[in-house]
This record gives structure tokens, sequence and C-alpha cells, in this order.
């Protein structure tokens, strides 16, 4: 038997940066949202872990993969053997802010928990997330959500499906820790609390300086981004690099994703939707 599941992109639709904890983390108010498209995870019979997709190399080596220590964790905390082939799909850029990883780890649990028949709602699988990283628990129920605390307090609000969005990277990749470790300190204030894109729009991304202070170029997408008709909201995801753009309509994002392409033929891009 064969099972599939879906590792979504995240994003973060607006992220503010309120205080640096004495743990080394950072205290937050992130709107998250998913997208339609990501990395998938499959678990079939016989052993092992495999890599396959077009960022499949950008992995190649890394033994401390989150998808087999996701697998690890759920066995131990279920006290179930570790056994089936899992093969990662990995179609999003490594450490690009669409939290790949973390949705990786998140779809290898679902996996799991359908596997062995425990449900999503079970809190030994939020504890699993948890332990994994920030994100994973946002990616675990992979639903529009505000999180708080480190990002793992999770209150569901009403997303927008169907909008769609643009995302493109430049590829660099950008390392969270090193961008949470250049945010200056200064709390800018609170997520506000209108509908969605209203929350999202009067909202920002706190750690878009320390991000584009490692990677100018992240100024460079958000630019020709912001320029593009029919634009809604552009903004980078997470620590970077990647950057999106939601439109109101298709058109308007083909029409951007063609002017991306001529402009950058090196730039990564998904056309895709919110979900
Ligand atoms: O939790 P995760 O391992 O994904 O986080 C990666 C790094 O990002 C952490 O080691 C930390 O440096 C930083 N981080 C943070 N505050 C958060 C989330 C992540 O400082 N809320």
């Amino acid at each position: 038997m064969t099972l599939t599941e879906p590792a979504p992109a995240k994003l973060n639709l607006a992220l503010h940066v309120r205080r640096r904890r004495e743990d080394g983390y950072h205290e937050l108010e992130t709107l998250f949202a998913f997208v339609a498209d990501g990395d998938t995870v499959t678990l079939s019979e016989g052993e092992g872990f495999e890599v396959d997709g077009p960022f499949a190399s950008e992995l190649a080596g890394k033994g401390d993969n989150l998808v087999t220590r996701a697998a690890e964790r759920f066995a131990e905390a279920f006290d179930v053997e570790a056994r089936g082939r899992i093969t990662l799909t990995k179609r999003l850029p490594v450490a690009s802010g669409l939290g790949g990883g973390s949705a990786d780890a998140a779809a290898t649990l679902r996996l799991l928990a359908r596997r062995h028949g425990i449900a999503l709602a079970d809190p030994r699988l939020f504890a699993c997330a948890d332990a994994l990283g920030s994100d994973v628990p946002a990616c675990l129920y992979s639903r529009t959500a505000i999180g708080r605390g480190r990002g793992e307090r999770l209150e569901p609000v009403e997303g927008a499906p169907g909008m769609p969005v643009l995302l493109v990277n430049p590829g660099v990749a950008v390392s969270t820790a090193e961008v949470f470790r250049r945010w200056d300190g200064i709390d800018r204030g609170a997520l506000g609390a209108s509908d969605l894109l209203a929350t999202a729009r009067a909202g920002r991304n706190d750690l878009e300086p320390p991000a584009r202070a490692i990677a100018p170029v992240i100024g460079d997408v958000l630019a020709l981004l912001a320029a593009q008709p029919g634009v809604a909201l552009v903004r980078m995801s997470g620590s970077g690099a990647t950057c999106f753009a939601l439109f109101d309509k298709p058109a308007a994002r083909g029409a951007a994703a063609a002017a991306v392409r001529a402009g950058h033929p090196g730039w990564w891009r998904l056309e895709t939707a919110l979900s």
C-alpha cells in the first residue's frame, strides 16, 4: 500500500517580531497561509529514505533531514516500529521562507498518523510537531491561522481560498537563525484584527530588513512584484528569500509571472493559489 501526503508551501502574510526570549527564540505574531502546491511525501513498502524532484540535490547528504526526524519522533511517541520507505519529492527551494522542511516533517507525521489510525487532533501528534520546529505545528494543520509564541500557538482564521499567488525566489538560501539574530530588537507593534487581507496589508514582515541586509536581491524581487498590475499584496515570506504577490485575478498573476521570467529567467517562480 502506498500513501501520499501533500506538503504545501507556507506563507507568512505578515510576520511581526515582538521580542527576543530568554530561550533564544523570538515571540511572534504571524498570519500563516498555505498554497495549493508544494512538496509531497510518500510512504511505500520497503525500507529507507530517498529524495527526488527538482530540488533534491540541495538536500543531498543531509542525514539530519526533518522527514527522518519526524518519522523517528512518531515511532517513539506512539510506540510503533518505524517501518516503510519514505520518498520526499522536493519541489520547493530549500531554506527559502516557505517552510518546506517544516511542511515535509508535518506531512510525514500526517502520513504515519493515517497509516497507524491516529487522529490529526491527537495531542501527541501536535507535541511531535512542536518538538520538530516552530513552523511544524502550523504545517501539521495547513490552515490559515494566526500563530503566536514561537509560532506554535495557533488560532484558525478565515482564509481566502483560491486567491491567485505568485511565488518568486532569486536563488539565494538564507539562514533563518541568522536573519533572526540580525533583527534590531525594536517592537513595531501587534498584528491587527481585521479580515485576512486587511490584516495582512496593515501588517509587515519584520524579518525583511535583516534578510535584505544579507541578500539585497530580495529588494529587487519585491520592487519587481510591486510594479505588476493587479497586485493586491507583495511581501517576503518567513525569513526569506522567497517573496510573494497576491492578485485578484489569475490573468494578472500570469502576466506578472511572464514579466518575472522575461526580466530574470534564473529566478524560481511558482504560479499557485491560496488554499
Ligand atoms: O524552530 P526552528 O528550528 O524552525 O527555528 C530555526 C531558528 O530560527 C531557531 O534556531 C531560531 O534561531 C530562529 N527562530 C527564532 N524565533 C522563532 C522561530 C525561529 O528565533 N519564533
